[in-house]
């Protein structure tokens, strides 16, 4: 298995930073995984605990089991934004790498199921300032905003927890 402190090797800027907004508070998902790279990382840090890493669909989601290959401590559901997450007791959940539009959509889509976790890290690719306003609108959680560069580019991050 690989060191969890070589994880700053193993991912670029944004998905470290990532990496280091997310509480330890699991069991854990990461919604819209893709490549699964974070989904590791956050299940090596805490060796034992439950991670799931979630695809929209079943072709993705298939390639997102073959690279994390067999025996992989990441646990892979499929199904659209918070709805795998239904029922399994998860205390957080990171959706990044989308646009804002699509992440305020996942989270509206699931209210019940977002207002259960204990956080919620999220980072879009574009589109930050229609999701920003609707979580400062809700009033439902309290904000922690940050921001890291990669490749001459800043991604703003945002770390909730319920109000
Ligand atoms: C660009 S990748 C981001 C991968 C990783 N989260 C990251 O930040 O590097 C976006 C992924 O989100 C998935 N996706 C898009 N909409 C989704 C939804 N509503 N529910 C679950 N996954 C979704 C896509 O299939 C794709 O694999």
């Amino acid at each position: 298995m690989i060191a969890t402190k070589n994880a700053p090797a193993r991912l670029g800027p944004r998905l470290r930073h990532l990496l280091e907004l997310c509480p330890e508070d699991y069991p854990v998902a990461d919604v819209g995984s893709g490549h699964g790279r974070l989904a590791l990382e956050l299940a090596l840090r805490r060796p034992g605990a439950t991670v799931y890493a979630t695809e929209a669909r079943p072709g993705p989601a298939q390639e997102l089991r073959r690279l994390l290959g067999p025996g992989s401590p990441v646990r892979v559901l499929e199904g659209r934004g918070l709805e795998p997450l239904q029922g399994l007791g998860c205390r957080g959940a990171v959706v990044a790498g989308m646009g804002g539009h699509t992440i305020r959509e996942i989270l509206q889509l699931s209210p019940s199921v977002a207002l259960g976790l204990d956080w919620l890290c999220l980072q879009p690719m574009q589109d930050w300032e229609p999701l920003w306003s609707w979580v400062a609108g809700s009033g439902w959680w309290d904000p922690q905003v940050t921001s890291c560069w990669e490749r001459s580019r800043v991604y703003r991050s945002l770390l909730l927890r319920p109000r």
